[in-house]
């Protein structure tokens, strides 16, 4: 029996890897623009770094790692995300001796043990930036106008920004006792998940999908009510910053995050076209974690999309590569000048297809039809006696005699080039 590939885990094959080229592309031409650098991490990293970033009482830590002890011994565990990996990099290469203002990004597979469904997989893609050493709301509303800018340029609609504050350290213990309080007399209504971490992790309550939980949150106290005159300002602010540049958004009081790291900004890029998994992309700002890891007191803020969810939104876009060139050949001696002329037009930059087995002219054409190319050249033995073949656009349906002489190779790349 063929042995089949492990559940959650995809292959992306050609026709739609030419998509992911695409948004990948996009994501490096937009996020340089913005003055971004690419940083490559791995993919295993110590256990630690993410139970101490992530949070011990979070889904992803509690039940949805990929961790094992290798050979040596030690606990590691395959990236559920690329945030902590980042700052441990910023951290142990004192990228912050040189500059404490790093702005990166990545591209990569992710790997989180959930319940696979559509948009949802257990080795996923994320493109992720993170911005360190600036604590000024306009890096906030740099980032979410970066975001928006990108989801432009691939020509989406959906998804839309949603915004919200998670307050800091000073505030937000006072909210989580609001909360708690709120929550008390409605505890019964709780779902399993959400009665057990009403101790250590209240607010995910707020973004339960369970009815009894949406229920039970029905009315509660709202973040943005109790953050301090800090974490106010900060909010206000980013808010006039985004105004300021057209950058559209709503605010959602109730969004919370399912990693602990957040301070103040927190986001999510939302669409309604992905079932239940409505975040395309997803970040804040954590201006605890990189002295949280062991380094200096030094503020960030980041986002990640799914490259699945974006490529999903993408479904109905035609990303089919097409060659330039398509040489139809019959008979021996034309085959190899059909070989010979892809050959230099390839060196030249043309993309060019022939027919390896010189079927008959009506397979070939099929063929030339199949990859949609752009020009055709028909070189039979006719052709080779006048000298002269022709050249169709196959979009305008034109035709021209060229010359199979010397200049041949020049003249067809003039046509082709325009
Ligand atoms: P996250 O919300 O856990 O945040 O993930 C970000 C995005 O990754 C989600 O919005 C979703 O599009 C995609 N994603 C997550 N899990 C899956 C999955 N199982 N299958 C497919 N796509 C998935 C983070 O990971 C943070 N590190 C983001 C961040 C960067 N915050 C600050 N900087």
């Amino acid at each position: 029996m063929a042995i089949t590939g492990v559940k959650g885990f995809n292959d992306i094959l050609p026709g739609e890897v030419e998509k992911w080229q695409h948004i990948e592309a996009t994501a490096r031409r937009v996020f340089e623009l913005y003055g971004l650098s690419e940083i490559r991490i791995p993919i295993l990293e110590k256990t630690e770094l993410f139970c101490r970033s992530i949070g011990d009482a979070t889904d992803i830590v509690e039940k949805e790692m990929y961790s094992f002890e290798d050979k040596g011994g030690n606990k590691v565990t395959m990236r559920p995300e690329g945030t902590a990996s980042v700052m441990r990099a910023f951290i142990e290469h004192k990228m912050h001796a040189l500059d404490p203002v790093a702005r990166l990004y990545y591209m990569g597979p992710m790997f989180r043990y959930e319940r696979p469904q559509k948009g949802r997989y257990r080795q996923f893609h994320q493109i992720g930036a993170e911005i360190t050493g600036v604590s000024s709301p306009t890096v906030d509303a740099q980032v979410l106008t970066m975001l928006t800018h990108f989801f432009q340029e691939l020509g989406l609609t959906e998804p839309s920004l949603q915004v919200n504050s998670l307050g800091c350290p000073c505030c937000r213990p006072n909210y989580r006792e609001a909360l708690k309080s709120f929550l008390y007399e409605r505890i019964e209504l709780l779902c399993d998940d959400c009665k057990r971490r009403y101790e250590t992790n209240p607010l995910r309550a707020l973004d339960c999908k369970s009815p009894g939980c949406q229920e039970a949150t029905k009315g509660a106290p709202s973040m943005l009510q109790y953050l301090c005159d800090d974490c106010s300002t900060h909010f206000g602010k980013t808010r006039s910053y985004l105004d300021l540049v057209g950058t559209p958004y709503a605010i959602n009081e109730r969004m919370v995050r399912g990693l602990d790291y957040y301070t103040r900004t927190t986001f999510e890029m939302v669409t309604t076209m992905l079932g239940a998994q409505s975040a395309v992309a997803a970040g804040g700002r954590y201006d605890g974690l990189i002295s949280e890891l062991g380094g200096p007191q030094i503020p960030g803020i980041g986002f990640a999309m799914g490259v699945e969810r974006v490529a999903l939104l993408l479904a109905e876009k035609e990303f089919a590569r097409r060659p330039d060139l398509f040489i139809a050949a019959i008979g021996e001696e034309a085959h190899a000048e059909a070989f010979r002329l892809m050959a230099a037009l390839q060196r030249n930059g043309i993309a060019v297809e022939i027919d390896y087995e010189g079927k008959s002219l009506k397979s070939q054409m099929r063929r030339a039809d199949k990859f949609n190319s752009r020009f055709t050249l028909i070189i039979g033995e006719d052709e080779l006696a006048k000298s002269a073949a022709p050249l169709k656009n196959m979009d305008g349906g034109t035709q021209e005699e060229i010359a199979l002489d010397a200049a041949l190779i020049a003249k067809v790349i003039k046509v082709i080039k325009g």
